[in-house]
């Protein structure tokens, strides 16, 4: 049993090889990506790195290789859950690798099953009493997420089997609405569509202290409250769009529960933040959000200043 552990959270990275930094060498997620795994080898008391998908844009070779180089640097063992951009069926990107191919480059430990959409689920320990288990929302042909009826049962018996143990759950898309934006339009899309299905199995198991995702580009906390236990929802903004961010958590066993402190991080200089709050005002989803005010998506992004920080023990 360990009394404690600390990890990053690092989500949509997005590594294009179209978005410029300024610099020639580099695009601006991977300037980003530079940034954050430089900080994350700094601090020796960091146990692993948690990234929960698109960590590529088009999924290309060359997105691909830039990735892997990068993540090379990173002297911290990872885990990754895969996410929507991580492969392409697409006839506009007819050089991009497949969701199964780019999945088993980024991570050769999926490839038993092959890691076609639905099936890049996995249980792991991370340390005696800790168990990580990872969902793949990811469904063909669509940015929306769902999970499947298959990966709705192995999760019962995972929760099941570590009953005693202090389990997170990681996902891409968020099991949870994150407001009523969530309801309109293609905006339904940043949430797992069953979401609500999958965390009714998570109620039963009061163990399990923590869902982290990422795919809605937003910094989000929130707390399931139930009469004697607690269970905190993480969903972390992009690395490699507006506002650059990725997070620290650390977990301490106390006689009460579990311990959690969470800092949030930001990966870019001013300019960096600068050009990528343009590109956020610009973007589709941004009209999409609120057609009158460009800049509030990129302040939603942002996240609310009790998204940032969590200090507090989850009974
Ligand atoms: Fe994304
Ligand atoms: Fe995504």
């Amino acid at each position: 049993m360990i009394d404690s552990l600390r990890f990053a959270h690092v989500t949509d990275i997005h590594i294009s090889e179209r978005d410029t930094s300024g610099k020639p060498s580099d695009s601006l997620a991977a300037c980003l990506m530079r940034e954050c795994v430089a900080h994350l080898n700094d601090l020796s008391d960091l146990d692993f790195v948690l990234i929960t998908g698109d960590v590529l844009d088009v999924a290309s070779i060359a997105e691909l290789d830039t990735f892997l180089e990068i993540l090379e640097d990173l002297h911290k063992p990872w885990h990754f859950v895969p996410g929507n951009h991580d492969g392409f069926i697409d006839p506009r990107h007819p050089g991009a690798l497949k969701p199964h191919e780019a999945v088993m480059r980024v991570d050769p430990r999926m490839t038993k099953p092959v890691p076609v959409v639905q099936q890049a689920f996995w249980s792991r320990q991370l340390s005696p009493g800790v168990q990580l288990i990872a969902l793949d929302t990811r469904i063909a042909d669509d940015w929306a997420g769902e999970i499947g009826q298959a990966q709705i049962d192995w999760l019962r018996g995972q929760s099941e089997a570590h009953q005693e143990d202090m389990v997170i759950v990681a996902t891409h898309h968020p099991l949870h609405p994150l407001g009523p934006h969530n309801t309109r339009g293609i905006l339904h899309k940043f949430i797992c569509a069953n979401g609500c299905e999958v965390e009714a199995v998570l109620d039963c198991h009061p163990n399990v202290k923590m869902v982290i995702s990422g795919h809605h580009h937003t910094n989000h906390l929130s707390l399931v409250d139930n009469d004697g236990w607690q269970r905190l929802r993480v969903v972390t903004a992009a690395l490699g769009a507006y506002p650059c961010s990725y997070r620290t958590i650390r977990l301490e066993r106390q006689v009460s529960g579990w311990r959690v402190d969470i800092q949030t991080h930001c990966a870019a200089d001013e300019a960096m933040l600068q050009m990528a709050h343009e590109r956020a005002k610009a973007s589709g989803i941004a009209r999409e959000f609120d057609p009158d005010s460009p800049a509030a998506w990129a302040a939603f992004c942002e996240g609310r200043p009790e998204d940032l920080v969590f200090h507090g023990c989850l009974r």
